[in-house]
């Protein structure tokens, strides 16, 4: 692959912008300057940098965002910032969308990919891949409610249950729960049939993946290669 392909499939810009950023001395490949755009070179498993700063070659990306709170998933953000403007331009450039969407005021594990493939996977109902949500309730909870979360709760507008795939109570007012379906709102309207409200909202895992204490509020990190802890 020519460096500038390279450069142009991680979201460094126009081909053109691509081919200037190389020819001004400002790109390494593989720990080696290199000013020809047009140079060949094998990017999978490979580092390169533009301006110092270190990129991995992944031909598709897949990261894990710690979202905050007052920010949209939405494309076309009404009230709030998109989540989007938390990324780094190249990943904005390259495509990269939320996998399914969290509220503008739940924080917690938000991931992105370019991969269509992937992102079908991971958002398909008949998938149920788990999601597990840290509930703070506006009212006291204790185990009747989880277990009215976990027989099945009648949704406004819906004509079936949805069911809480495990529910466990974790403080006087807060649950830990896990769902697998993706309906808009869906925490939320599940606590309401219950007779509660949800005060805050924290996704803390995806399939089997736990978001790390590391990762602090708005930071993200790389997840290639980790897909099969996805689910
Ligand atoms: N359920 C909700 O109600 N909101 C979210 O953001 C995610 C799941």
């Amino acid at each position: 692959m020519r460096l500038e392909q390279v450069l142009f499939s991680q979201g460094f810009g126009t081909r053109h912008e691509c081919r200037g950023l190389i020819s001004l001395g400002r790109v390494t490949f593989d720990g080696e300057l290199i000013d020809d755009p047009d140079a060949e070179v094998v990017p999978e498993g490979k580092v390169f940098t533009v301006d110092g700063n270190q990129w991995p070659y992944f031909e598709k990306a897949l990261i894990a965002l710690h979202k905050p709170a007052g920010y949209e998933c939405s494309q076309k953000p009404s009230f709030h910032p998109s989540v989007m403007t938390l990324l780094p331009a190249p990943l904005r450039v390259r495509g990269m969308q939320p996998i399914g969407r969290l509220d503008e005021d739940t924080t917690g594990l938000l991931l992105f990919t370019d991969d269509g493939a992937l992102q079908h996977r991971l958002i398909h109902p008949k998938r149920h891949v788990a999601k597990v949500y840290e509930v703070t309730c506006k009212h006291p909870v204790n185990q009747q409610t989880c277990d009215k979360l976990l027989a099945g709760v009648r949704l406004v507008d819906e004509s079936v249950d949805v069911k809480a795939q495990a529910c466990e109570l974790t403080g006087p007012s807060s649950i830990r729960m896990t769902i697998t379906t993706g309906k808009y709102h869906q925490v939320k309207r599940m606590l309401a049939a219950a007779g509660n409200r949800v005060d805050a909202l924290h996704r803390s895992a995806f399939g089997k993946f736990v978001m790390p204490q590391e990762l602090r509020v708005g930071q993200w990190m790389w997840l290639n290669g980790r897909q099969d802890v996805l689910g």
